[in-house]
């Protein structure tokens, strides 16, 4: 069977901008390096007040199939990734499906549809979905789109109202993808876990700091479990490797695990170990504990050399560039930071056709899954499909009293009178819950 892969994408930014150091770091009495430095964010985006998760994703899926020319015939299946979901019966892909029949010939009556939920990791696994539906040969020729769409709010005065974004990601898979091949080769780490829950809730309760090390772990045993399947893996194997970004400064600590791994029984490591030694293996140690210090210790080390510092700037720091101005997207996050990494190598002027790429997804609750990715011949003139920039430029920047008004009407008060800060661009539009949502 031909290749299966990522063939399109298409991002669609909340229309509103918060600025954390100008606006958002002096209303809450807090130095603006906080955000710039420590959490590595410079502003997030935000839905406007007719905005939603519908509105945005069927914004993104439109754009994408008017730019490749699609009809709803062309499309067999439709997954929605969300953890902002509003109806626990009816799927967001079915709100998103009767926007798009609205604006194109044909409907989706042939498209199975459905909503994944994993929180931030559910993205990639409606991506896996759909490469399992073609490779077993069930889609007729037929493509699937996935999108990816949060409002990722947190109550006002939690610790994560620093992270907050919304958005979406919209995502052709297809046999003979133009943008990325996607591999067999995965590895999870999965565990039970409550550091971050919305049981029948609009804002998350959320152990900020313990979710930190729930990401770290999982994603440590998704490396390790990648390896079983990619044992011979060089820290130069991969182009870039995009993360799931909450913020970058998550993403700074697994960038060290990341590279950490990619070195282990490799020159690099050799190299290295005449200036910090080399790694410390599990079995050299009888007990866990000391095994984790002597890592940490080892890790301590390996974040100063030379070696880390100039992979992490040409491998992880263009991953980040347009996760720093938007936020988390929680599930389209991770697909913003390939986005940005793809984008990174446009803008350079990088061959990149034929490299490959290794994804780090993650979703609280909590599942890791790392994967491989080989970029295609067609990735150039996707990536110079894209309007980020020019969608992120045009944001209404908000004042921190219009981000208290924008707040509360998110919280599924989207019905009540609100102001709108910006005007819809002959886009769909918030209708109020459980009608249609109009293109205005
Ligand atoms: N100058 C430079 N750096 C500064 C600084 C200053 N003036 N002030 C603080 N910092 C640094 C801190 O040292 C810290 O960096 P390190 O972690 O490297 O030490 C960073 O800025 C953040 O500061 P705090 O730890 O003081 O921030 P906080 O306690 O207010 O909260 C948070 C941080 C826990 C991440 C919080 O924003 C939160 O709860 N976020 C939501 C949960 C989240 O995003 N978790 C991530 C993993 S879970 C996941 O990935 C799923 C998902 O999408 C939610």
């Amino acid at each position: 069977m031909s290749a299966v892969g990522i063939d399109a994408i298409e991002i669609w930014t909340g229309k509103l901008e918060l600025d954390l150091p100008n606006t958002f770091a002096p209303a809450k009495n807090e130095d603006p390096e906080k955000y710039t430095k420590g959490l590595g964010l410079q502003t997030s985006s935000f839905p406007d007040t007719y905005e939603d998760i519908v509105t945005m994703g069927a914004n993104a899926a439109k754009r994408l199939m008017d730019r490749k020319d699609l009809m709803p015939d062309d499309i067999g299946r439709i997954d929605v990734a969300t953890e902002s979901a509003f109806d626990n019966s009816k799927p967001v892909s079915t709100y998103i499906a009767g926007c798009l029949e609205r604006v194109h010939d044909g409907d989706f009556h042939h498209a199975n549809k459905g909503e994944r939920k994993f929180a931030c990791v559910s993205g990639t696994q409606s991506i896996d979905d759909a490469y399992n539906w073609i490779r077993a040969g069930r889609h007729r020729g037929r493509s699937a789109l996935v999108i990816a769409t949060d409002t990722a709010l947190y109550a006002r005065g939690d610790p994560g109202e620093a992270t907050q974004g919304a958005g979406a990601v919209a995502m052709l898979i297809s046999e003979d993808p133009s943008l990325v091949e996607l591999s067999n080769e995965q590895g999870y780490g999965s565990a039970d876990e409550t550091d971050f829950l919305k049981p029948n809730q609009q804002f998350p309760s959320v152990d900020g700091k313990r979710s930190m090390q729930v990401y770290l772990a999982r994603m440590r045993e998704a490396v390790e479990d990648f390896e079983s399947v990619a044992w011979d893996m060089q820290p130069e194997d991969f182009a870039y490797i995009p993360f799931h970004t909450p913020f970058p400064g998550m993403v700074r600590k697994a960038g060290l695990l990341g590279y950490r791994h990619t070195i282990r029984d490799t020159e690099v490591e050799d190299e290295l170990a005449e200036q910090i030694g080399r790694q410390p293996r599990e079995a050299e140690y009888d007990d866990w504990e000391a095994y984790e210090e002597a890592i940490r210790a080892y890790m301590d080390q390996l974040k100063d050399t030379d070696e880390y510092l100039d992979w992490y700037d040409r491998v992880i720091e263009p991953t980040l560039d347009i996760s720093r101005r938007v936020g988390n997207w929680y599930t389209g996050s991770v697909h913003v930071a390939r986005a940005s990494a793809l984008k990174h190598a446009l803008e350079t002027d990088r061959s990149l056709a034929g490299e490959k790429l290794l994804i780090g997804s993650y979703g609280s609750g909590a599942q890791a899954e790392i994967h491989a990715e080989t970029v295609q011949d067609g990735w150039r003139e996707e990536i110079e499909a894209l309007s980020i920039d020019e969608q992120l430029e045009r944001r209404y920047d908000i004042s921190y009293e219009e981000y208290e008004k924008v707040h509360d009407a998110h919280n599924h008060d989207m019905d009540r009178e609100v102001e709108e800060f910006t005007q819809p661009e002959g886009e769909f539009v918030h209708a109020g819950w459980g009608r249609m949502n109009e293109r205005k």
